[in-house]
């Protein structure tokens, strides 16, 4: 921890960290209180969660959505929801294993339930494995499984809300790129939350949203939160991505605050850009959430394994999660 060689600007504790869009010092004990307080506001200003909300939180073994889980679980009494974990282990070589002990660790710690959603035993194949069937690259089979795995798991939970761990810089990043690609319905996306869609989607929300990434890794850092540490093999940067936030990085150090103006402005903004006006069909083989009456999922797997797998999936999750009383 880099030493400042200051004091807290609230006790006479040494600071840890500097926030310049607020002048102020924090040590760690007042950092922490000033991020929970910071997604407090969050969940407040856009109407995230509600009392006797059920939250999935959807842990992936990294800093942000460990952070998020730690800071709901401490905010869950006062807001008055329940909570609960899920991770979807793909079955990558090395990388999920530790994943999956990482997630477990987080959980364990704040004695959380989790579900581990194993890709391996629905499909009978890992992501590498699928991607390589698929002939499509890892990362984009990754999203497609992960979405309809994710929405999957909250709906056969009984989950209101499924918590994601997309922070400030990422959300800046995407509609950034969105804008300079033009791709305006993508923009239309990022909003802080989706609502539900009756048997077909539970509603998403971005606790995270006003949160700098700099802010999660210190406050993983300062509570020792453990993360994943090696990289998934299949991971290449979106250079895209990449050099935005490098640029929105050097703005924000020349003019503290523009992120979080930004984020704001952009919230007001959002119903402007043009939204996906598809028509919602149930899947005709899983029934869920699809454009065509056939949802990615099984469109995927019918090609390659000869045979829809979303029903399987569905008895999968209902089993597991039969077996575990999640929400108590
Ligand atoms: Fe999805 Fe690597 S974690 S492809
Ligand atoms: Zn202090
Ligand atoms: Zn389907």
């Amino acid at each position: 921890m880099k030493e400042l060689g200051r004091r807290c600007s609230l006790c006479n504790k040494k600071a840890v960290v500097y926030i310049p869009y607020q002048r102020r010092y924090y040590c760690k004990d007042h950092f922490v209180e000033f991020l929970i307080n910071k997604v407090r506001s969050t969940i407040k200003r856009y109407k995230l969660i509600k009392n006797r909300d059920k939250v999935l939180v959807a842990l992936s073994g990294g800093k942000d959505s460990a952070v998020m889980m730690d800071i709901l679980f401490k905010l869950s009494k006062d807001f008055g929801f329940k909570l609960a974990a899920v991770h979807i282990d793909l079955g990558i070589e090395g990388f999920s294993d530790e994943s999956r002990k990482v997630v477990e660790q987080q959980a364990r710690r704040l004695g959380a339930n989790l579900v581990v959603v194993r890709l391996n035993e629905i499909l009978g194949v890992g992501l590498t494995e699928l991607s390589r069937k698929a002939r499509r690259p890892p990362c984009s089979v990754c999203g497609l499984v992960k979405r309809y795995l994710l929405n999957l798991a909250a709906l056969v939970s009984g989950a209101s809300k499924l918590a994601l761990g997309h922070n400030l810089d990422d959300i800046m990043a995407y509609a950034l790129k969105g804008f300079l690609t033009q791709d305006l319905r993508y923009i239309s996306k990022l909003g802080p939350s989706t609502e539900s869609i009756d048997d077909l989607a539970v509603g998403r929300i971005r606790p995270l949203y006003e949160v700098y990434e700099s802010e999660t890794r210190l406050y993983a850092q300062l509570l020792e939160i453990p993360v994943v540490k090696s990289r998934c093999p299949h991971f290449r940067p979106n250079q895209m991505e990449v050099e935005l936030k490098n640029v929105i990085n050097d703005i924000e150090q020349e003019r503290p605050g523009m992120k979080l103006s930004f984020i704001r402005r952009f919230v007001r903004n959002i119903q402007y850009y043009p939204g996906i006006n598809e028509d919602i069909i149930p899947c005709k083989y899983c029934g869920m959430i699809s454009s065509t009456g056939e949802c990615s999922f099984c469109r995927l797997t019918k090609r390659i394994f000869g045979e829809p797998m979303g029903p399987r999936a569905k008895r999968y999750l209902k089993d597991l999660f039969d077996v575990q009383n999640l929400w108590t």
